[in-house]
Order: C-alpha cells, then structure tokens, then sequence
C-alpha cells in the first residue's frame, strides 16, 4: 500500500472565524479529511510576528479560532488538531532553514512590502516578520506535506516554500521533503455586510458564532443594489451584495427564483434579507450543535489541542532524525575519525 499523501494547513490565530475564512479555506478543509492525512494548526508564533508586543489576545484567539474549526466540522478523530508553539520541533527546523534561505527570496516575497506598508500601527521591521515565510515553510516541510489548501493569497509563501526545500535538498543531495502543492480555493466572493471584502478587522463580517438574532441583524444592514431605491424598480442581482450569499449558502432553485423576482420587482429587499437569515441560520444550525457540544466542558478543546500536538511530534520527530542526519553534525563519528 502506498503511504496516503499528507495535507497540512494553518491559520493565524486571529480569534471568531467568519464566512469569509470558512469560505476561503475552511470548507476546503473539512472537505479533506477522508481522502488524506491531514494535519491542522493553529500558527499562534506567525501572530507574534505582528503582535509582540502585545500578545494577549493569541492563547484566547486561538481557543476561539478551534472551537469554530470543530464546530465547523473539523473532527480530531480524522485530523491532527494542534497547535504550532506546542510543538517546539518547528523552531529547531525553522533556525536550519534560516541558514539556508537568501534574504533576497524574502524580501521579495509581495506580502511583505505590503504589509509593511499597510499595517503602520506596528513596527514591522524585525528579523521575525522578514522570516515569516520561512517559518510558514517549516510547518508544511517538518510534515512532509504534498498538498496545502490554502486560500489564493497565500500563493506567494507557496512558491517560496517549494523553492526553499528544493534548496535543502539539492544542497544535501537527499529528497528529504516533497515539494509542497497548493490546493487553493479558488476565491469565492465573500463580501462584508458593507460589501467590502469581509474581515475582522472592517467590522463587517458575519461569524460562524453569530446567534440567529444577530445574523437577521447583520442581513437587514446589508447593501443591495443601489439603484433600486423603491420596492417597485427592477433589481440586478449581479451587483447585488445580498445575491452573493445567496450563491454561496442558498439551493440553486432558491437562486434562481431570488433573481428572477428581483428583476421583476415581485421581491422586495427586506423580503430577500429575511429570507437569506433564515437560510444562513439554517446552514449555520449544525454549527451551533456542535459548538454548545464543545463548550459544555470548557477543558475539551485544550484537550484536544494537546492530543494532537503530541500525534504532530511523532511526525516532526522523525522528520528532525533524517535532517539532522544529512546536515551531519555527528560528533561520534567526527570522534572516530579525529582518531
Ligand atoms: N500564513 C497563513 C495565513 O496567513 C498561515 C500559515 C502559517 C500557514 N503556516 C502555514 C498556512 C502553513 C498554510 C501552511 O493564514
């Protein structure tokens, strides 16, 4: 039997998960399960390299954050939960790694100037931020991972990760790590209640935790076509804020019947957001099932991260073994042969 192929994926542990992360990537994952080995990791030292300087919200973040992966059907039974700062193993790989990777590669990598630019409120300029795609490398590589569902603007660690265990392995002659795939999740529009790309940070997003009261909420804010400004004009479901959703949550009937009676103005607005909560809360109900499972012991979850960390250290363990093999700072033998 050949060995089933391994996929690995993370997140920063950035706290409540919204649609837009579950559209992103988090489906894909779950999705994943059956078919492969898959090991998923909440990336609490990648926070630190934005949040050091206040690191208290990342231990509570990332409870949050699993506790939305699990409820979203993420099931430690098939997977390997676990978190990347229990398992100590990536910062040994990551110091090897650092060794070899030019610093040129890393600052070009396009997030970076980016970010530097974007996020004026923190100072970006460390030795760890520069890293953050190295560390981002070590995760897939100390797995041995073949595939990594990711969303697409996660392409460019992607490629710096393939080009660094190339290097590895062309510099120590050994096939040590597979070169990691992307699987990305080919972007579906999520837009924020304000239309605007749904994120934590706009304030606009609608999170798998939401009650039902606040998603009927958050969907009476939501935009619509902005011309349709009385209930008799026709409406275009193509510019409409509210249609995404539907193509994202709703039947195809559901729709198809949503666009024909907006165009027709035999729907209003207030009529579709109603209609689109209750969809919502409906495809959000097993969620919340499983959540007020979960949250009756509240020790279940670090449980579980804790299980997996260990199962994760069986792996990274050995991949750790070959590494330090080929690299070769092997005192015995440099004492058998001083002699
Ligand atoms: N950079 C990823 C993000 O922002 C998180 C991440 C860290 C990751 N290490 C990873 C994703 C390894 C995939 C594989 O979401």
């Amino acid at each position: 039997m050949t060995e089933q192929k391994i996929v690995l994926s993370g997140m920063r542990s950035t706290g409540k998960i919204h649609l837009g992360n579950y559209f992103g990537a988090l489906k894909n994952w779950v999705g994943l399960q059956d078919a492969y080995r898959c090991y998923y990791f909440a990336a609490d030292w990648h926070a630190l390299t934005s949040d050091y300087a206040d690191p208290s919200q990342i231990a509570v973040n990332t409870l949050e954050m699993v506790v939305d992966w699990i409820a979203a059907g993420l099931d430690p039974a098939k997977s390997t939960i676990f978190v990347q700062s229990m398992v100590p193993d990536h910062a040994e790989l990551h110091l090897l790694f650092s060794m070899i990777t030019p610093l040129g590669w890393l600052e070009r990598v396009p997030t970076y100037k980016e970010q530097m630019q974007q996020i004026e409120s923190k100072d970006l300029s460390t030795y760890g931020f520069l890293g953050y795609p190295v560390l981002q490398t070590v995760d897939i590589a100390i797995y041995r991972a073949h595939f990594v569902p990711v969303g697409e603007d996660q392409a460019s660690h992607l490629e710096i990760s393939r080009e660094i265990v190339r290097r590895f392995n062309h510099l120590y002659q050994r096939e040590v790590f597979p070169e990691p795939q992307g699987l990305f999740t080919p972007t579906a529009k999520v837009p924020g209640i304000d239309g605007r790309k749904m994120s934590k940070s706009y304030g606009n997003a609608i999170n798998l935790s939401d009650s039902p009261d606040v998603i009927r909420q958050k969907c009476m804010q939501m935009f619509t076509d902005p011309q349709r400004l009385r209930r008799t004009d026709p409406g275009r479901p193509e510019v409409c804020n509210l249609y995404d959703f539907h193509k994202l949550v709703s039947p195809p009937e559901v729709q198809e019947r949503v666009a024909r009676e907006c165009r027709a103005a035999t729907i209003g607005c207030v009529d579709d957001k109603k209609l689109l909560a209750q969809i919502l809360i409906d495809y959000l109900e097993p969620f919340r099932r499983r959540r007020e499972e979960l949250e009756r012991d509240r020790d279940t979850v670090y449980d579980i991260l804790v299980e997996g960390s260990k199962k994760a250290r069986e792996r990274t363990a050995e991949t750790l073994e070959q590494v330090r093999e080929v690299i070769g700072l092997d005192y015995r033998k440099a004492l058998a042969e001083k002699v």
